[in-house]
């Protein structure tokens, strides 16, 4: 059996009141369309087909630069007249031999167990519906008696009051085989409260042929929500949220409040790592065993080794931090930095591009970039790597056991020896050699006599 995707994505999402297609409108960082694709992915389909339209071609553009590995085509639907017309677009690019697995990309939470016994067609339509505990706006199934075989599918516009009692909904996610799905959409109508041609109408058709129409009921509500309005957006992130707080929980993280913690993305955890409120993760981050993020964390794309501590209200992006490091509150570690083991990077303090050496010390009020820091090194308050001549990055490169005094600029390209001291407020413009003291300075005065001007008190 081959199998073929069919990904409806022509709609407007005029209920979400927005310029942004609706399937570009993110859950957890990535888009509607892009959750849908990275799950269908996992079925290894022949080829996926994306109905587009509305916006069709941000849609493609916003696709092309993820990685979805199934070959992809793209079917234009110039005009959306409903979600059956939708898939016939798409038709004539599939093999009639192929088993058509249909989805929206408005339902992006769906997981590739659901959808696999859907692909195995022993009947003609295989149907996926859910029992919601509120269903109003979907489609309703109609069973023949009360729990006998499905007749059809009734939309909630178009249901009477006695169906609209009916808590199993159409999911909108089905597989049929080809051939059969063209015939049964040739003989859609639109007559109905919208003027659409329906894609469920099919089971109806498909029942009125004695063909075989299987329903499979999941009780799992997110993973069949389809988003059409920002409310219910907005309901899902929520409700997927909690999901992965429980999971981490469950893998052994602590977390101060499950309700105060988004991941966009994928954390990965050791041991006994705590995670204190209102932390934010994106991309992939990994955490190493028995660290500690403080509150008001976002990390983005980066690893934090063992018994690490960060502290509250730091950011790190792209960033690799060994063992035992500490840094925040209030720091800033941008892409390309390292921070080798037992480092410490304190508050205001920002690095960029920067490898920061074991034991390393940069604890207050300093910005650091494009830099090659050694060991044991210690940078004190307001230092300031000048990196940046207007048109160029310049590197800045300190040896082991330096020591940098308080508020000095080191104009790159520019070297510390290993074991050289900087004097206090020096603007370092040369190399400083190794173990020796180097400072600029310019002499202190004093002004006898001087009086600081004071307001007149007759004016
Ligand atoms: C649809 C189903 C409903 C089901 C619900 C589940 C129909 C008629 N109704 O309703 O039974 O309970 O999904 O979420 O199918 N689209 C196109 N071209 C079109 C129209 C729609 O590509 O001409 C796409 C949309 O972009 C969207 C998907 O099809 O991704 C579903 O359309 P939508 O308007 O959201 O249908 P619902 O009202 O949610
Ligand atoms: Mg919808």
């Amino acid at each position: 059996m081959t199998l073929e995707i069919v990904i409806l994505a022509a709609g407007k999402g005029s209920r979400m009141k927005s310029d942004l297609p609706k399937v570009l409108h993110t859950l957890a960082g990535k888009s509607l369309l892009e959750h849908v694709l990275t799950v269908t992915d996992q079925l290894k389909p022949m080829r996926i087909h994306i109905v587009i339209g509305h916006q069709g071609e941000q849609v493609k553009t916003s696709i092309e630069s993820c990685q979805i590995e199934a070959d992809l085509n793209w079917v234009i639907q110039q005009q959306q007249l409903g979600t059956g017309h939708a898939v016939a677009q798409a038709l004539p690019d599939i093999d009639p031999e192929s088993t058509v697995l249909i989805m929206a990309g408005d339902v992006p939470l769906i997981e590739p167990s659901t959808l696999i016994p859907l692909c195995e067609l022993k009947a003609d339509i295989n149907l996926l519906t859910a029992e919601l505990v509120d269903p109003s706006g979907l489609g309703r199934i109609i069973r023949q008696g009360h729990n006998g075989p499905v007749t059809a599918i009734v939309e909630h516009k178009d249901a009477s009051e006695v169906q609209r009692t009916v808590r199993e909904i159409n999911t909108g996610v089905m597989a049929a085989r080809a051939t059969d799905l063209a015939d049964w959409l040739s003989r859609v109508k639109n007559n109905n409260a919208q003027n659409e041609y329906y894609l469920p109408d099919i089971i109806a058709l498909a029942v009125s042929d004695d063909k075989k129409v299987n329903a499979c009921v999941t009780d799992d509500a997110i993973q069949v929500t389809g988003i059409n309005s920002r409310v219910e957006l907005a309901r899902l992130e929520r409700q997927y949220q909690t999901r992965i707080a429980q999971q981490l929980m469950k893998e052994g993280v602590g977390l101060a409040d499950p309700g105060r913690i988004d991941v966009r993305g994928r954390l990965n955890a050791g041991e006994d790592c705590f995670i204190d409120i209102n932390c934010l993760f994106e991309q992939t981050v990994k955490l190493g065993n028995r660290v500690h993020i403080g509150p008001n964390v976002i990390i983005r794309n980066s690893e934090i080794s063992d018994d690490c501590r960060i502290e509250a209200n730091s950011m790190i992006d792209n960033a690799m931090i060994a063992q035992g490091c500490n840094v925040g509150p209030f720091a800033r570690i941008r892409p390309d930095t390292q921070l080798l083991a037992g480092s410490r990077i304190g508050n205001f303090v920002e690095i960029k591009k920067t490898i920061i050496g074991k034991g390393s010390k940069v604890n207050h009020l300093s910005y650091v970039g494009d830099s090659l820091v050694g060991e044991r090194v210690n940078i004190g308050a307001g230092v300031i790597t000048c990196n940046y001549d207007g048109a160029y990055k310049h590197q800045t490169v300190i040896g082991d056991d330096a020591f940098v005094g308080s508020d000095c600029q080191l104009i790159a390209p520019v070297e510390i020896g290993s074991g050289a001291t900087i004097g206090a407020g020096s603007t370092i413009r040369k190399n400083a050699p190794h173990d020796q003291l180097t400072l600029t300075h310019s002499k202190q005065v004093s002004v006898k006599g001087w009086r600081r001007p004071a307001k007149s008190l007759t004016k």
